[in-house]
């Protein structure tokens, strides 16, 4: 199955391993820096297509004795990181799931972390998206969401279009993105506001997109 937007596993994967890797840094950085602080425990990556971010996470020594769960609606975007995991020996520490954004195969308070990157703009019902994400987070536990901006500077959005062409990946759907004032007002409608930060960068790569921090309380 392929959705919207989306190219087919093999040339997703080319993308993610050869264009992306300073958002893979910003974001493995980014969840490395709010895990030193954690319990080790469950992390899903959700819209995780070829499992890079997972990939990354179990391979730093922050992250012993953590599982991680990779997520995708797409079986075929898993299946392509599948050869990727058993190579690093890493069957055992990441597990491959079929699943919904909209309808997390997991239990209410079960999971240490959540996080996604760049699967938001996919998602039809983004508030539903995040009142998802704090449903299955257990108390004290984290959601990250990192998408781009639909409001990117035009400087910025022609740099990563010249990055993915490098790699002959076509240019970006701005359209289907939300500005950094929408991301705001899904927070708002999710009824998240008391516990998620919405912010991005004034600088450097990570200002093309923005990043939705929540923390469920412990008494939630
Ligand atoms: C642009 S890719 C991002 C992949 C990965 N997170 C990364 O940063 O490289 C978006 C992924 O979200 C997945 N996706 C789209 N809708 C989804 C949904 N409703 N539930 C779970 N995954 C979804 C797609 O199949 C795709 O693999």
């Amino acid at each position: 199955m392929l959705l919207k937007n989306l190219r087919p596993a093999d040339e997703y994967d080319r993308f993610a391993s050869q264009a992306l890797e300073p958002w893979d840094v910003l974001f493995v950085t980014r969840i490395r820096q709010i895990a030193r602080d954690m319990q080790p425990g469950v992390l899903v990556d959700i819209g995780t297509a070829t499992v890079v971010v997972p990939v990354r996470l179990a391979a730093d020594p922050v992250f012993k004795d953590w599982r991680f769960i990779g997520l995708d609606l797409d079986a075929d975007m898993l299946e392509g990181g599948r050869p990727r995991i058993e190579a690093l020996g890493l069957s055992d520490v990441i597990e491959l799931k079929v699943g919904d954004a909209l309808d997390l195969p997991f239990a209410d308070n079960s999971l240490a972390m959540a996080v996604g990157r760049a699967t938001l703009h996919h998602l039809p019902d983004k508030v539903k998206s995040l009142t998802e994400m704090y449903r299955v987070l257990q108390p004290g536990g984290i959601g990250l969401v990192h998408d781009m901006r639909r409001d990117v500077a035009p400087a910025l959005l022609e740099k990563f279009t010249q990055m993915r062409a490098a790699v002959g990946y076509p240019p970006t759907h701005v359209e289907e993105k939300v500005t950094l004032e929408e991301a705001r007002q899904l927070v708002r409608d999710a009824g998240l506001e008391h516990c998620t930060a919405v912010t991005s960068p004034g600088f450097g790569l990570g200002a093309l997109g923005f990043e939705i921090l929540i923390k469920k309380p412990l008494l939630a």
